[in-house]
């Protein structure tokens, strides 16, 4: 094919999304956090992702699987087992180049392995994300997100480093994470945002207006905890009655109602098997009615 039939190609595929209208990335993304994990950490809502992968060589194995299978945007951020999320990333996916994109974030310190705390002073913002390049290994990050919002450091001077970056070219597209619709429109008068990374799924819909807002404007919406179903799972749950429908598990149900909810939706569900990987990529197949979404959401 050529360029232009491959751009037309990827314009019209409902799969892709083309993060801040030049990088187009697929839309079932991969959340490296929970491969940040130590040795003995407890899993679940008590994970520190303090200590650094359990067992790299399958972390490295897994993420190298992930980029074959054909997932191209990687999610991390510096605050995962401080820098050791980023170091991993970059060493499984070197082979893979611009091929993969990496997202990462900036802006909450670790003092200890139970505490994320917002830090926004724009000194710091620029020091982490020159240690996140280093970690990366690269001179470029793709999507780089302010973590959080600092309460305590004007907006406009949190964005105002992210743009700083940009300017120079050492980031190419800024995201935010756990934002309003009014913390959005606030940061978007100092620089333009590419991505929203805020906690939505099934269960957890509290940023409906986000999503929303962003739909139309070319921002990406970036659900996380994207299989989480509270609620609604149970072997005669909604999930489970739409999944038998359509032939699909109780997980790819989960993702493709994001998929549906809108196409600027993408998901970035974390695993630590190749099994889960790869049924979580088969969402991007399953296709839902109207009426399986609504019976969906409405739970
Ligand atoms: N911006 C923020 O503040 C923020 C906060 C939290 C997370 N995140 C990002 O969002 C990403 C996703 O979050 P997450 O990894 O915590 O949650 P998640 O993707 O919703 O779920 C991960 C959990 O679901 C399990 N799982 C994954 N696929 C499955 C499947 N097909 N069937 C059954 N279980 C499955 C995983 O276990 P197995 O390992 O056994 O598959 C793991 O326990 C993170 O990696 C991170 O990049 C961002």
């Amino acid at each position: 094919m050529t360029n232009t039939t491959n751009d037309t190609a990827r314009r019209n595929d409902t799969t892709v999304f083309r993060l801040g209208g030049d990088l187009p990335v697929r839309r079932i993304g991969y959340g490296s956090m929970r491969l940040a994990d130590g040795p003995g950490d407890p899993t679940g809502p008590e994970a520190r992702i303090w200590t650094g992968p359990a067992d790299r060589a399958a972390a490295v194995r897994l993420l190298r699987t992930a980029a074959e299978a054909g997932v191209n945007l990687f999610d991390t951020a510096d605050a995962y087992a401080l820098g050791a999320g980023e170091e991993l990333l970059a060493e499984a996916l070197r082979p893979y180049g611009d091929e993969v994109a990496v997202a990462t974030k900036v802006g909450v310190v670790r003092p200890s392995p139970t505490e994320w705390v917002p830090l926004g002073h724009p000194a710091y913002l620029r020091q982490q994300a020159e240690l996140s390049l280093r970690r990366l290994r690269t001179e470029q990050i793709d999507l780089l997100y302010l973590h959080r919002l600092d309460e305590n450091v004007p907006v406009a001077e949190q964005l105002g480093a992210l743009k700083r970056l940009q300017e120079e070219g050492k980031v190419r597209h800024i995201g935010l994470s756990e934002v309003t619709v009014e913390q959005l429109t606030e940061a978007e008068r100092t620089a333009p945002v590419a991505a929203v990374q805020n906690l939505y799924n099934l269960a957890s819909r509290e940023h409906e207006a986000v999503l929303d807002h962003t739909a139309g404007r070319g921002i990406a919406f970036v659900p996380f905890f994207p299989i989480a179903m509270g609620g609604h799972a149970g072997p005669d749950g909604p999930v489970a009655r739409v999944a038998r429908a359509v032939g699909a598990t109780p997980s790819q149900t989960a993702l493709a109602w994001l998929l549906h909810r809108a196409p600027h939706v993408l998901p970035i569900p974390g695993t630590s098997s190749e099994r889960h990987l790869r049924e979580n990529l088969g969402a991007l197949g399953v296709r839902l009615d109207e009426a399986q979404f609504a019976e969906l959401a409405a739970g």
